[in-house]
């Protein structure tokens, strides 16, 4: 007789959409323009942005578990800095099951394998909260519309509407009211990948202290180069207001964007709080040109070659 305890269990019974397993792929994104206004009084900074969609991506394989049984597990590219109390794909979990209606408590176990540095500056855990909010929904079959994911997505973090959406799009107010863009060409991208991140807050924090903030006006140039897929005038215009507080706070970036330029890039910027630098090539060659020269630098771990624009979070394998 086998044991009660080796009976395998009984797998989880699906919802009416019929889902027991989805997997979603989200980009990380670069700031081609960041401009920061004034500290608000909900404690974030007004900005205006220009979000680009990279091809670095993570993917969540959201599987469905028994009711109650929520967790995650990280593999990859930094898991071991990525803290369960502050992981956004299970915050995305768990602000869907606050947020809609079960007749038992869902369970679900999420799996994210990363590829975007943790810490980097380029949205690694925005887009896991971002691709578990799309994969969550589908296999509890919430009817959600893309709106209400949006509206979602700025609840779990500022950057988080943005991996949902993907491309190109101006970012304004806290960087969650969303236009996306048309734009002109593929751009090529080298990510200068540093050895340790940098934290959000305290970056926005030192670009407080170093006086006056600027305006959040986009640079027309940005939006010009953009729109008729001018790669030298984007290189040229490319704009992170966060740069010099990144910079103070890691002096070496600053000799990081002077090798870029040096080695050839056509612009060069610190990606979002950074401290990942992300330089535009002209091409794929010169991309790999540019990605072997910086790999000879002292501060930089690694590189990786991008091109952007590219869609946002999307479910690619889904299954009964
Ligand atoms: O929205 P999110 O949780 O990603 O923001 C992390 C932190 O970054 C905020 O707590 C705030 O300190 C800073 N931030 C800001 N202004 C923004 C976005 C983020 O000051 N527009």
């Amino acid at each position: 007789m086998v044991p009660s305890a080796m009976t395998p269990a009984e797998p989880p019974t699906p919802y009416a959409g019929g889902l027991t397993r989805v997997r979603v792929r989200v980009p990380a994104k670069i700031n081609l323009a960041l401009c920061v206004g004034p500290l608000g009084e909900d404690g974030y900074h007004r900005l205006g942005t220009v979000f680009h969609a990279v091809s670095l991506f993570d993917e969540v394989i959201a599987t469905l578990a028994h009711p109650g049984d929520v967790r995650v597990t990280v593999k990859g590219e930094g898991a071991h800095l990525v803290d369960d109390a502050t992981n956004l794909a299970l915050r995305a979990a768990r602000l869907l099951e606050v947020r809609y209606e079960f007749d038992e408590d869902p369970g679900v176990h999420l799996e994210v394998r990363k590829q975007i540095p943790v810490g980097g500056g380029m949205a690694g855990g925005s887009a896991d909260g971002a691709a578990a909010l799309l994969a969550c929904s589908m296999l509890w079959d919430l009817d959600t519309s893309p709106d209400d994911l949006l509206d979602l997505a700025s609840e779990l973090g500022s950057d988080v509407p943005f991996a949902l959406m993907g491309g190109s799009a101006i970012g304004r107010g806290r960087g969650t009211e969303l236009v996306p863009m048309i734009t002109r060409g593929t751009y090529h991208w080298v990510l200068a990948i540093a050895e340790e991140g940098l934290s959000t807050p305290v970056v926005f924090q030192r670009f407080d202290d170093l006086g006056a903030p600027g305006n959040t006006t986009i640079p027309p140039e940005v939006m010009e180069a953009l729109t008729t897929g001018d790669v030298p005038g984007l290189g040229k215009g490319l704009r992170n207001d966060l740069q010099a507080a990144a910079i103070d706070l890691r002096p070496e970036l600053g000799e990081v964007l002077e090798s870029g330029m040096s080695a050839g890039a056509l612009g060069g910027v610190v990606s979002g709080s950074g401290p990942t630098v992300a330089f535009l090539a002209g091409s794929e060659s010169a991309a790999m040109d540019l990605s072997r020269a910086l790999l000879e630098h002292r501060f930089i771990r690694e590189t990786r070659r991008a091109v952007g624009p590219v869609p946002g979070a999307r479910p690619y394998n889904c299954g009964s």
